[in-house]
């Protein structure tokens, strides 16, 4: 047994108990016999075709390490979209999965990747609008996606390479990530390989089924992106717009959008795709024709320096309310295809926290599981676990019930990098949780590092920067500091699971709420008690913390709550323009470079020293 649990240990090399020399060498050589013993199965899984690329390893059916390599290679959303460059391997990522499980390229029993080459020449050949919209692009992309397999036969991997659908990878990525025995599936993205921008699923047992499709180029991603452009954003800013919403009047604009994009039956939608011109979006300086919103709109489009005015507000408020409904409208018939009653979902508009809550607690379904890394991201676990259900006809595993699937570091590593800088001061703390609860009421701002780092786009408890949740002055305390977000973006509680109810109101409970993937309303006696957390429409993107899943952050706001009565914590994600940190020495930077009060990484509580350069 105890061979067993070294060999299961995930935590990247150097995060054990022994020195780090013998430990490698003992979880090498265990490894090795175990895996001779119990012909363990490794199959890697990766996501590099378009963007957010990412690897991830699942053995025997289970994910064990996964990670995004924007965290990595401190790159946002770790390479651009090109059509030359899909080869660009999660290198960082891919060596951390190894590097874990002390197995090398040539152990990988399956490797597996997130994209279809027959699909992207099948929609050649159609004539189908592609995601390049150009015909040398996608022939240039066509042509270089065999170089991936081509680097990993060069690295020594000997065993079968996988492709899996955009969409199908999706799926699976929620569907095989939650441990229900069937359920009705829905991907809502921009647009996959398959030149679909939406794809609804059945999945039962080890199997998923298409049942129903959206062709691009009607989108609900694109129709975010394109809005994202005219109100002055980036592409990839649709977090911002779906923030802003909460302050808009939709009914300026409902009939506008009603004229871009309407559902269709059974159970589709469709857009005015003529109008729209999604094909002319560019990620790289972002930009977009924007004429088919002027014109709807009666209204120029907003430039970044230009003020946020009530009629921007506005038509995020009507794009948000119509994506409610058209996905609302997809997932009612989903339930009627399958005759499940659980429902899964994935695809980067499945981040939408307010559509995620909408379809369920408005719609049929009395289940809901969604992946916690639904953009693209979430590729690599998806595809993966693809390939152990439904290629090789393996028995389920366990649900994804948390995100933490990243890399970890020992108090050896952490200590190594605080003692390399003389302007910090760092102790153990004596009571660690109950220290920094004290802190937070205090009014600090603390950046939190513990544990292994979060998959998807959310800091959960393991790399954020946590706060008082009932000082309405956070918000500016935290733009000062160290976040330089917009005044509309909301900042989100992370509250003990055992206290939701009593502090919001769930309709339907479900493990979304411990991802921010759902927006719930916070009961009205409770609002004088959440000044910093609470949005402008009263309602919170709420991480539900389970001492479970993660004890530490659960201990650290059960603490603050015997302090102050209120059972959460502000969370917002530790990075400053940047992605969100990864190692000890992105937290001392950030921390650095910023005017975080305190610093909690390991056993340790870090502040700067006193400047005494002034005498
Ligand atoms: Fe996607």
């Amino acid at each position: 047994m105890s061979s067993n649990t070294a060999g299961r240990c995930t935590a990247r090399p150097g995060t054990c108990a022994a020195p780090a020399t013998a430990r490698i060498t003992f979880r090498m050589s265990t490894i090795s016999r175990w895996r001779r013993d119990r012909k363990l199965m490794y199959i890697l899984g990766i996501n590099s075709a378009y963007h957010e690329s990412s690897a991830c390893l699942v053995q025997d059916g289970r994910v064990v390490v996964a990670a995004e390599e924007e965290r990595f290679n401190r790159v946002k959303h770790g390479k651009q979209a090109r059509a030359d460059n899909p080869d660009e391997l999660p290198a960082n990522a891919i060596r951390f999965c190894l590097d874990s499980a002390g197995i090398t390229i040539a152990d990988l029993d399956h490797v597996t990747c997130a994209a279809d080459p027959d699909e992207i020449a099948a929609v050649r050949a159609a004539g189908l609008p592609s995601p390049w919209n150009n015909p040398d692009k996608q022939e240039l992309f066509l042509n270089t996606l065999p170089n991936i397999p081509q680097q990993f036969a060069q690295e020594g991997f000997g065993g079968p390479f996988h492709w899996v659908p955009h969409h199908t990878a999706h799926a699976a990525s929620a569907y095989f990530a939650s441990d229900f025995p069937d359920a009705a599936t829905l991907v809502v993205d921009a647009l996959g390989d398959d030149a679909f921008s939406t794809r609804m699923y059945h999945g039962r047992g080890n199997q998923l089924t298409n049942v129903a499709d959206i062709r691009y180029p009607a989108s609900i991603g694109y129709l975010w992106e394109l809005c994202s452009v005219f109100l002055g954003f980036g592409v990839y800013d649709a977090a911002k717009v779906m923030g802003l919403a909460a302050y808009g009047d939709p009914t300026r604009y409902t009939a506008a959008f009603d004229q871009l994009a309407w559902t269709t039956d059974p159970g589709g939608f469709d857009m005015a795709t003529d109008r729209l011109k999604f094909a002319d979006i560019l990620y790289y300086p972002p930009s977009a024709d924007c004429s088919g919103l002027i014109e709807a709109l009666g209204l120029e489009p907003r430039r970044p320096e230009d003020p946020l005015l009530d009629v921007h507000h506005d038509v995020a408020a009507a794009l948000q309310v119509k994506t409610n409904e058209l996905v609302l409208h997809m997932a009612r018939h989903l339930h009627t295809v399958t005759g499940s009653t659980r429902l899964c979902l994935a695809g980067g508009v499945a981040l939408n926290c307010v559509a995620n809550q909408v379809a369920f607690e408005d719609g049929p379904f009395e289940e809901l599981y969604v992946q916690p890394a639904a953009h693209d991201g979430g590729l690599s676990v998806g595809s993966a676990l693809h390939v152990w259900n439904a290629v090789l006809g393996n028995s389920r595993g366990p649900q994804m019930r948390h995100a933490y699937w990243g890399p970890s570091y020992s108090e050896d590593e952490i200590e190594t990098e605080l003692s390399a800088h003389p302007e910090l001061v760092f102790e153990r703390a004596a009571d660690f949780e109950r220290d920094i609860a004290r802190l937070l009421a205090e009014g600090m701002v603390i950046g939190l590092f513990q544990g292994r780092m979060e998959l998807g786009p959310r800091a959960l408890g393991n790399r954020s920067i946590i706060a008082d949740p009932r000082r309405r002055e956070m918000r500016d305390v935290l733009n000062r500091k160290v976040k330089h977000r917009e005044y509309f973006r909301p900042l989100a509680p992370s509250v003990l699971a055992e206290a939701v109810p009593d502090w919001f109101e769930v309709a339907k409970p479900t493990s979304a709420g411990d991802f921010m993937l759902m927006a719930y309303p916070a009961r009205p006696e409770r609002y004088a008690q959440m000044g910093a957390v609470l949005h402008v429409d009263n309602t919170c993107r709420i991480q539900a913390v389970r001492s479970d899943t993660n004890p530490r952050f659960h201990r650290i706001i059960a603490e603050f709550a015997a302090l102050t009565g209120v059972p959460m914590v502000l969370n917002t994600s530790f990075n400053d323009q940047e992605p969100i940190i990864c190692s000890p020495q992105d937290a001392v930077n950030t921390f650095l470079k910023t005017e975080i009060d305190y610093l909690a990484i390991g056993p340790y509580l870090v502040r700067k020293a006193p400047d005494d350069s002034t005498g």
